[in-house]
């Protein structure tokens, strides 16, 4: 009875974010996102060592970068991990270059769960129906199952968070706005202090359902059951290292980002972004430092992970050496700029961001912000009306969004 209650709620809500969102479609096309020259459709990439040229030419909005943008990205979104943020910043620049993008057929993710993201997506408009150029979700990282779906030159980029901070707004989140059950069911008033008094007697009996146990390790693909072996998670790390480009760090996320910008060779306004809820405590619950010691101990692979990559990013900021810093503090000063233009309802259209040391002129429009204040829902019915909409001009076959996945288990493209 309450649970239906609960559907029906959730049911409401869901038609009211579509209202909003097809009103939203109707009244701002996306159309092109943070306007930069129009670049030539030729999907060459350029070598790895150019990569790392920062553009300071002075581009009039009509004239071409100089060298290629990395276009074929496949971001792993980590939950709770600024990932919604990333992904607004890839999904923008692959929605404004018509790129093709791996997206589920319904709803916004392809699992929490398994591997498997085949079946559930819907084909790429390439002439390869099976090949894509972007993939920025949810999914169990398997590079030998993703592959396939993507170029050779395919830049691989995750993040990571400081992992008590991810336990913490991954608990909070998953039990305060899913109701996960297990979340749900563990008593008290602070009940992350219940959990963390035993989290073994609170852990689902399915690890792929929780969302506490050493959960960035299982987004990266490490099998639960070597969750014991650190010498294997040890030799894990070091394969990882082999398999993706960069991954980024939250608690250092801009000069993250700004690592990313430059293996990717994309303009300083690819990356803006604003700041989400993500970014602030959604809880007012404080912490020993004995459960923070407990959860150390708990969630050891994702301390490990986390400072794995803490340290490989460390290390690549210190060896871009202190130009690095400036780059990044220019980018907040600009990002900062975007963010309060974007805040203000009334005031001038445009926001003229001009050049610096780092980057040729820009600019902003009222419509670009609103790309940039869209969830993780909204992106993706923004990707997936503009692909389907393709599919149906080349006449590409594809099993309709609204059918149910038991329909379409069998469709042929992959
Ligand atoms: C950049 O180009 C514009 C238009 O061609 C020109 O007016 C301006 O002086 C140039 N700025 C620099 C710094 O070269
Ligand atoms: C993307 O596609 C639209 C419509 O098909 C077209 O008008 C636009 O010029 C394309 N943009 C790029 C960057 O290729
Ligand atoms: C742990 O992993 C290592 C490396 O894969 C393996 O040699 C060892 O046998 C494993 N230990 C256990 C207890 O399974
Ligand atoms: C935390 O406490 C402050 C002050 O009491 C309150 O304004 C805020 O809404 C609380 N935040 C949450 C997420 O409960
Ligand atoms: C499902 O979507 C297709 C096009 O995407 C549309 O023609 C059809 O009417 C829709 N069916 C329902 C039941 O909404």
């Amino acid at each position: 009875m309450l649970l239906r209650k609960r559907n029906n709620r959730y049911g409401c809500f869901v038609i009211i974010i579509v209202i909003l969102l097809v009103n939203f479609v109707l009244i701002f096309p996306p159309g092109p996102l943070l306007h930069w020259p129009h670049f030539s459709s030729s999907r060459t990439l350029i070598p790895q060592a150019q990569s790392n040229i920062v553009d300071k030419g002075n581009h009039s909005l009509l004239t071409s970068h100089p060298y290629a943008e990395v276009r074929h990205i496949v971001f792993l979104k980590v939950h709770k991990a600024a990932g919604t943020t990333v992904m607004n910043i890839i999904m923008r620049f692959a929605i404004s270059r018509n790129l093709s993008i791996m997206l589920p057929r319904t709803g916004n993710m392809f699992s929490q769960y398994n591997q498997l993201i085949s079946r559930k997506a819907l084909p790429s408009f390439h002439e390869d129906k099976r090949l894509f150029d972007v993939f920025c979700n949810h999914v169990i990282f398997n590079k030998q199952i993703m592959a396939p779906f993507f170029p050779k030159d395919t830049v691989y980029i995750g993040i990571v968070r400081q992992p008590f901070d991810q336990f913490v707004s991954a608990f909070v989140y998953y039990r305060n706005l899913y109701h996960v059950r297990y979340l749900v069911k563990i008593p008290g008033d602070n009940p992350i202090k219940t959990y963390l008094s035993d989290p073994v007697l609170y852990e689902p009996k399915k690890l792929p359902h929780s969302f506490t146990n050493n959960r960035m390790a299982f987004d990266f693909g490490y099998p639960g059951t070597d969750f014991n072996n650190m010498t294997k998670f040890r030799e894990f790390l070091q394969a990882l290292d082999k398999e993706i480009n960069l991954v980024m760090v939250v608690e250092l996320f801009d000069e993250s980002l700004i690592l990313m910008m430059k293996l990717l060779n994309w303009h300083l306004k690819d990356i803006i972004y604003i700041k989400r809820n993500s970014f602030q405590k959604s809880h007012n619950l404080t912490f020993s430092l004995s459960e923070k010691i407990i959860h150390r101990r708990w969630a050891k692979l994702d301390y490990a992970l986390y400072n794995h990559f803490k340290n490989i990013i460390i290390t690549k900021i210190k060896s871009a050496g202190p130009e690095f810093m400036h780059e990044v503090h220019n980018f907040r000063t600009i990002r900062t700029k975007v963010e309060s233009f974007c805040k203000q309802f009334y005031g001038s259209g445009m926001l003229m961001i001009e050049e610096s040391e780092f980057h040729s002129s820009f600019f902003v429009r009222r419509e670009d912000c609103n790309f940039l204040k869209l969830n993780a829902f909204g992106i993706i019915n923004i990707a997936r009306q503009k692909h389907t909409t393709r599919l149906d001009e080349l006449g590409i076959t594809y099993c309709s969004p609204n059918k149910t996945t038991v329909e379409c288990r069998k469709y042929p493209h992959l």
